[in-house]
């Protein structure tokens, strides 16, 4: 299969979807969303509060706190918003920054909330100014001004809304403008799994799929994913694909190893991107600093690409270095690039 290039947010309704994310692989994502706490695996200090602050509100008898989820994509902030739905019983509406361009849009939305309803609203931080500022005095105290008439005879009129709770989610909270960020109760910041809860998740995902799967082939599949769910069950499917042609349909460790190999991932879960990358910032910039605007334009990426999606999981794993003049390449980047280089070939690829 063609390797697909990542990311770029499309909107389509209230889903974002992602270029390179096949239709196949959103319809199994939305089939292998967990729908409870319980199946919602990690996370365990975010979810703790989650849970409390559920409890509270129901004790309480009142709307959860509006609440602000970030990280990268892919590591289950959607899936949370909905799980939180169902866990207290509330209707939710989806929707996403980008989709609401007027504040019209908005404002049919709020007035059809009713009391306890949940408002989730993905990629927070591209709501234009308009809409943001129309919906301060919404979360503030459930309330939106109404502009009618113009000039001399122009008046605000209060419009009283249902006391609902806004979950925004988020994968950059840095962009989010200080008085948006002010306005949440709770927040809850998600981080990269461990191989450990990624290896559960596999195996969760390939047993609602009926996917035959051992240990090895889990554990693998894991160790590739980049820390990220949403990334764990594409490769889960590009590794099926690969067992159901060239073997007995079953995943193991050894079939998991070749399948990706194919894909051009390798054990760190690293791709051609990834690779490209640190290749540039070594032979083009010496190992760096490298501006990410150079950096995205040498890869023929967009800037965002490049920092939503491609560089938190190389910091993560400590293969950059942001500093005030770019980005540079560690002490692990260099071994990992001296082993690729020394090992089966891959650099020529780059
Ligand atoms: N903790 C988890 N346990 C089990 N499966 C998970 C978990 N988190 C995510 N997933 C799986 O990963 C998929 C992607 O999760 P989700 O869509 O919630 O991510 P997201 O954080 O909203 O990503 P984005 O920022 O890209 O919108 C889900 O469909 C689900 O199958
Ligand atoms: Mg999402």
């Amino acid at each position: 299969m063609v390797k697909k290039k990542r990311e770029r947010f499309v909107d389509k309704g209230s889903e974002i979807v992602r270029q390179g994310e096949t239709e196949d692989d959103r319809i199994m994502n939305l089939s292998l969303r967990p729908a409870l706490l319980k199946d919602f695996i990690g996370q365990d200090a975010m979810v703790d509060s989650l849970v409390i602050a559920l409890k509270a509100a129901a004790k309480r008898n009142e709307p959860m706190e509006h609440l602000l989820f970030s990280g990268p994509p892919g590591l289950g902030k959607t899936s949370l918003a909905h799980i939180i739905a169902n866990e207290s019983g509330a209707k939710i509406t989806a929707t996403s920054g980008p989709a609401i361009d007027k504040a019209g849009d908005l404002i049919g939305i709020l007035t059809n909330l009713s009391e306890g309803d949940i408002l989730f609203i993905d990629e927070i931080h591209r709501l234009s100014k308009v809409v943001e500022e129309f919906i301060y005095p919404a979360m503030e105290n459930y309330q939106i001004d109404f502009l009618i008439d113009k000039g001399p005879y122009a008046k605000t009129i209060k419009f009283n809304l249902k006391r609902f709770t806004l979950i925004g989610a988020t994968t950059r909270a840095g962009l989010l403008s200080a008085p948006l960020r002010d306005r949440f109760g709770m927040f809850l910041h998600l981080e990269f799994y461990p191989p450990e809860e990624l290896e559960i998740i596999t195996r969760r995902s390939a047993g609602l799929l009926g996917i035959p799967i051992d240990g090895g082939g889990a554990a693998e599949i894991a160790m590739r994913s980049r820390g990220t769910p949403r990334i764990a069950n594409r490769l889960l499917r590009r590794v099926r694909d690969w067992v159901e042609v060239k073997s007995d349909g079953r995943i193991t460790r050894e079939a998991a190893i070749k399948a990706l190999a194919v894909h051009g991932i390798d054990e760190k879960g690293l791709d051609r991107i990834d690779r490209r990358l640190l290749e540039v910032i070594y032979s083009s910039y010496k190992g760096g600093p490298a501006g990410i605007g150079a950096l995205a334009s040498a890869l023929n990426e967009e800037t965002d690409t490049i920092e939503d999606i491609v560089e938190p999981y190389l910091l993560k794993i400590g293969f950059l270095r942001r500093t005030p003049r770019g980005r540079e390449l560690t002490e692990e980047a260099y071994r990992y690039m001296g082993k690729m280089a020394g090992g089966e070939g891959e650099s020529n690829s780059l």
